[in-house]
């Protein structure tokens, strides 16, 4: 009791909420009052504290990776009690939540509340597309309002930090986590990063709906040697500042809150470890004046890296790189202090670290009042709400791609059709889910089965055909495993024979991509193939749906199978989406964000790759840039994805040939609905910048609109760029501006484009 008192006594003195006449809205005050809280707060704290501060625990049980004390609850109640626990992750639950906070605020010495950390990744218990897959609208307004219901159901259940976006950049399939992130694109990503920001932290993060976001993982984790999981990274600084930073730095830009770093290494030097990246490019060259979370147990990993001798060492690298927070690695609090007793750390970097996180605590309002997201009547009517069903259904069929549409199959005739339906994947109500669904129950998406079965007017039969092949891995028990049994391929050939239209859903387990899922094969798992193929031979009227966490090779579908629709995991609202696509009540509008490889040996396979010094030289010899078995060319290019209706472009302006350095360039284009049903464009414009003292990519995104068309008419669209797209980082990492000639494409993918040449003065 005695100590309930002092911490509120300390409370008041320092932030004046127990004064009955304050406005009790600390967060309202300006920034420099907050700044003068936060340092008589750091004043009154011992280093222990400070170091509680850095500390982050995960709930009491395992969640996403290995937990190196098992059984250690009671450590963790003791830690909170001496306030030397600055955040939890993957505690949940109104309930839970207040349990933890209640021991924070009103047993520790100083009553610091904690920010409760989750990965919200593409919702909470309703859950939108995958991440990917939401990259495939280019809808900036329905990503964002996408993480705004993930943020409202989030804070709803006690929960006031997501670890989301991932903003890396992948060029790499078999990378199972660039499910998670935007694509391969800077560009596009940069701006996503900003759309699913703004949706999570919106526009005042001491609103109770919000919650602060996380720019990860910082930085170069998409580049995974091979595309294998927490593998070395080498890649050479016009990478580094071209590709993979940009995100980052418009993430930085959005305010995000915080940053979290990864597991891989640099060039050498974990990513956790470097001052580089974390002082001098983020916190002193971007101005970023939140926190850094460390990735799970990234500290302590450093160890295995062969970078840190010992415990000890790896903290001392971290908090000199900037690491602000440990998570789930028990470094920082088993080490930090000692290291500043024995005179090895300064203190001020201790005060600097809780400095930032203390003040995003302060942002979201939790020293006004530590149980603000702590509302029994607000998790009940929030989480789950049917709106959040139409928000994610929305986004759902916004994410859908088209990739085929041969023989008019698509859309669905909706009367008088026999249609089969066949694949695992058909009826699969958990795998839609994706591997991110840490919060969602069980089986609670819409299948595909149950979508197209709210159309009455066909005959529809099922049939599995043959379970999904999924491999090794995490969570996934109750998914079965098969690379050999074809016993229920007969059935599915016998409804394929009696139907008119055959739809098969074929394609990965939401839990065979994600984290720690790298593949070497892109093809369709298991016996899907061998499945595709049985049935194609007696009906070939097949549209085939793909459910998938990464581009596929899909080389034989694509050459025989008329229709084929990327249908990703789209979450709790999938089966609905699907169906609305396949009988044309919604008109697909999708693009890829990432390149489709022809095999997995194309990969990495980007569209903005460098022209070599051999480009091309199919009538000579053999010595130029490809490959003897295969096309250069991907499957599916970036940008790339059908409509119902045709779009014709024409008339590529721009407003003169010659410009000077910092003149705005204005190019514009006229875009026709030239089919029979109104639809959606994405125009995409590229430039080449022909010469470069850094060799310049054949291709580079720097606009895009989504244009709504009716049948029959024509839209303009003007794009405007200027020195700011035109330019590049050299490899002394400043943004420069070359004069010279270049090359503008518009269109509507990668590469079907109208283009037209200008010069730079
Ligand atoms: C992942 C992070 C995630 C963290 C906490 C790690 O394994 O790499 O992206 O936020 O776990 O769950």
């Amino acid at each position: 009791m005695k100590k309930i008192i002092l911490s509120l006594a300390v409370l008041s003195v320092l932030i004046g909420c127990k004064n009955e006449n304050s406005s009790m809205h600390v967060v309202n005050n300006d920034n420099q009052d907050v700044e003068l809280k936060i340092d008589s707060l750091i004043k009154l704290m011992t280093i222990e504290e400070k170091v509680g501060q850095m500390n982050q625990y995960n709930g009491f049980w395992d969640a996403t990776g290995p937990s190196p004390k098992n059984g250690t609850a009671a450590k963790k109640y003791e830690h909170l009690r001496k306030g030397w626990v600055g955040s939890m992750l993957n505690v949940r639950g109104v309930e839970q939540v207040r349990s933890v906070q209640k021991i924070a605020v009103e047993e520790s010495r100083l009553g610091i509340p904690l920010i409760i950390g989750f990965d919200v990744i593409h919702g909470y218990k309703t859950l939108s597309p995958i991440p990917l897959a939401e990259s495939a609208s280019w809808d900036l307004k329905t990503i964002q309002e996408s993480a705004r219901v993930a943020a409202l159901e989030a804070s709803a259940v006690g929960i006031n930090w997501t670890f989301a976006p991932m903003v890396d950049i992948s060029r790499d399939a078999r990378w199972g986590r660039v499910m998670e992130g935007a694509g391969e694109d800077p560009y596009l990503g940069s701006l996503i990063a900003k759309a699913r920001i703004k949706g999570f932290q919106g526009d005042d993060l001491s609103d109770v709906g919000t919650i602060a976001a996380t720019a990860k993982h910082f930085a170069g984790y998409g580049f995974a040697e091979a595309g294998r999981e927490y593998n070395s990274v080498d890649i050479g600084t016009s990478t580094l500042h071209n590709i993979v930073l940009p995100p980052f730095k418009a993430a930085a830009e959005a305010d995000v809150k915080t940053f979290m770093n990864s597991f891989n290494e640099i060039n050498g030097v974990p990513v956790t470890g470097s001052s580089y990246l974390q002082r001098n490019i983020l916190k002193d060259k971007w101005n970023f004046n939140g926190f850094v979370i460390s990735d799970w147990a990234s500290i302590r990993e450093m160890i295995s890296w062969g970078h840190a001798k010992d415990k000890k060492q790896a903290a001392e690298i971290a908090v000199i790189a900037g690491s602000d927070m440990d998570m789930e690695g028990y470094v920082y609090i088993e080490e930090l202090a000692q290291l500043v007793k024995d005179g090895v750390i300064e203190e001020d970097l201790l005060d600097d670290a809780v400095r930032r996180i203390l003040r995003v605590k302060f942002e979201l309002g939790l020293f006004d009042d530590p149980y603000r997201y702590c509302d029994e009547v607000r998790e009940k009517e929030i989480v789950g709400n049917p709106k959040h069903h139409e928000a994610v259904l929305d986004m759902a069929k916004k994410s859908i791609v088209l990739l085929k549409n041969e023989k008019n199959l698509l859309p669905l005739k909706k009367e008088g059709q026999k249609i089969a339906l066949i694949g695992a994947l058909a009826a699969d109500k958990n795998s839609p889910l994706g591997s991110w669904r840490l919060a969602s129950d069980d089986n609670t998406a819409v299948s595909v089965l149950e979508g197209m079965q709210s159309y009455k007017g066909n005959s529809l039969v099922y049939k599995k055909g043959a379970d999904v092949s999924i491999g090794k891995t995490a969570f996934i028990e109750e998914v079965k495993i098969n690379t050999t049994d074809k016993s229920e391929f007969q059935e599915a050939i016998t409804a394929a024979k009696n139907a008119d239209v055959v739809v098969m859903v074929l394609g990965e387990h939401g839990f065979q991509s994600g984290e720690a899922r790298s593949r070497t094969n892109l093809q369709l798992p298991g016996v899907q193939q061998d499945l595709l193929e049985a049935v194609y031979k007696v009906n070939q009227n097949i549209v085939l749906v793909l459910n998938n966490g990464r581009p596929l090779a899909i080389t034989w579908a694509d050459e025989h199978i008329p229709a084929i629709v990327e249908a990703w995991q789209l979450g709790t609202q999938t089966g609905n989406a699907v169906a609305q696509v396949l009988y044309g009540d919604y008109n697909p509008s999708g693009k890829l964000p990432m390149t489709f490889p022809r095999n997995v040996g194309q990969v990495p396979i980007y569209y903005n790759y460098k022209n070599t010094g051999r480009p091309i030289n199919k009538e000579g010899n053999v010595f130029w840039s490809h490959y003897i078995d295969t096309e250069n060319t991907p499957l599916y290019p970036f940008g790339y994805g059908l409509s119902y209706t045709t779009f014709e472009y024409s008339n590529l302006k721009l407003n003169g040939s010659k410009f000077n350095v910092g003149e705005d360039i204005k190019v514009s284009v006229e875009v026709k609905n030239t089919g029979n049903r109104d639809g959606k464009e994405v125009v995409q414009l590229y430039i080449r910048d022909l010469v470069g003292s850094i060799t310049r990519p054949v291709k580079e995104l720097k606009g895009f609109e989504l244009l709504e068309i009716k049948v029959g008419e024509s839209k303009t669209v003007t794009f405007t760029l200027n020195s700011a797209t035109l330019g590049f980082y050299n490899n002394q990492e400043k943004f420069i501006t070359e004069p010279g000639d270049f090359k503008v494409f518009v269109g509507g993918s990668s590469i079907k484009t109208l283009e037209a040449n200008f010069e730079l003065e």
